[in-house]
This record gives C-alpha cells, structure tokens and sequence, in this order.
C-alpha cells in the first residue's frame, strides 16, 4: 500500500486483528461482571477498535469518545495533550479507556490521571498495539492487543498525515 511518498506492508490482518478484538472483549466481560463501566474512546485513530469491540461486550455500558490535540506527521510531540469533549460525568464509575496504540505512554498516563482526578471509581486501558520498547513513563495496561516493534503503523484507524484509517489491516512502514 502506498501513502503520499511511503510503502506500507500488512503486519497484522483483519483476521487476527478481530480474533484478538474478540479475546480482549471477552476477558473485559469476564472481569467486569455485575458492572456497568463506560468505555471511553481516543479519537481519531480508537474509532475502528471501539465500533468491533463494542459488538462483543454482553455488559449494560456507555460508550463514549473523547479527543486530544493531535498527533502531528510521523512521531509523538510527548508533549501533554488537552482534553476535549469529556461529556460524560466520570466519578464514581468504572472507565475503561480504549487507544489504538501505546507509544511513549505519555498520554495515557495524563487521561488516567485526569480520569482519577475526576474521581472515577476504576481506570483502566485496552490498547490494540503497544510499542514496549518506546514506554517512556510507567503504566497498568490491563488489555494490550499486539506488542510491536517501534515501526510507524498505519491502517485499521491509523493514520499516515490523516490517510490510510481506512483499511481492515494494519500497515507497517517499508524501510525504504
Ligand atoms: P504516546 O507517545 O503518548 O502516543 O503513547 C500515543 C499516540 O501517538 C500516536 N502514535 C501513532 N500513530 N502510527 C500512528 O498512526 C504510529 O505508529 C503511532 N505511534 C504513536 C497515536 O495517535 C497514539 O494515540
Ligand atoms: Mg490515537
């Protein structure tokens, strides 16, 4: 696939990407039994992840989207993003926050922290891809779909400059 002047290759299909969906949905079902939590979304790059997990959780939820300022061309500012758009009155309720990839950790570890500081009874994280080995600050991931390599991805919700959301599978950048 190709994105303005980069070559992109399929790391991880639609097949095992909706298996993977699936398995996290079904442990969060598990774990959250009797509750009500709200799942809250990280937009853009969260919308394919949310709409395919969201048709496998069996608990009476909320779902709902929030944004923060954006992630700018082909690396992480690291610098703490606003907020926008938190409509739903957090205290006393169990947040399931869900992110399409951890890469420094930087801004899970602010929408946590704010999520607690509004004081949310429970806070925890579902991320499709993880990259370990770019964590820059420590973080409970309760729910991590793959763990990759530090390579740029696209696909599936990810973005290349605003392109390439628009694929079942996830994209990793060619080395050119
Ligand atoms: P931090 O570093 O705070 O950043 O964990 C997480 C956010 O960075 C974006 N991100 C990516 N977006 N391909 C993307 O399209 C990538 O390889 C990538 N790595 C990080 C993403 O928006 C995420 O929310
Ligand atoms: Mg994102």
């Amino acid at each position: 696939m190709k994105i303005k002047d980069k070559s992109f290759k399929v790391l991880i299909n639609e097949e095992e990407l909706q298996k993977k969906i699936a398995s996290i949905a079904k442990q969060i079902n598990k774990d959250y039994k009797g509750k009500s939590p709200l799942f809250i979304g990280i937009l853009n790059g969260s919308f394919m992840f949310v709409a395919d997990m969201m048709k496998h959780v069996k608990l009476e939820s909320k779902v709902s989207f929030i944004k923060l300022s954006s992630y700018s061309n082909m690396s992480s500012s690291g610098s703490i993003k606003e907020l926008i758009g938190i409509n739903e009155n957090v205290f006393k309720k169990d947040i399931i926050i869900l992110e399409d990839i951890i890469d420094t950790g930087l801004t899970m570890a602010s929408v946590t922290e704010e999520f607690k500081e509004r004081g949310a009874s429970s806070v925890e994280i579902a991320t499709m891809l993880l990259k370990p080995n770019s964590l820059q600050v420590e973080l409970d991931i309760k729910y991590v779909g793959f763990e990759i390599s530090d390579e740029f991805v696209v696909g599936y919700g990810l973005d290349y400059d605003g392109l390439g959301r628009n694929t079942r599978d996830i994209y990793q950048l060619k080395p050119s």
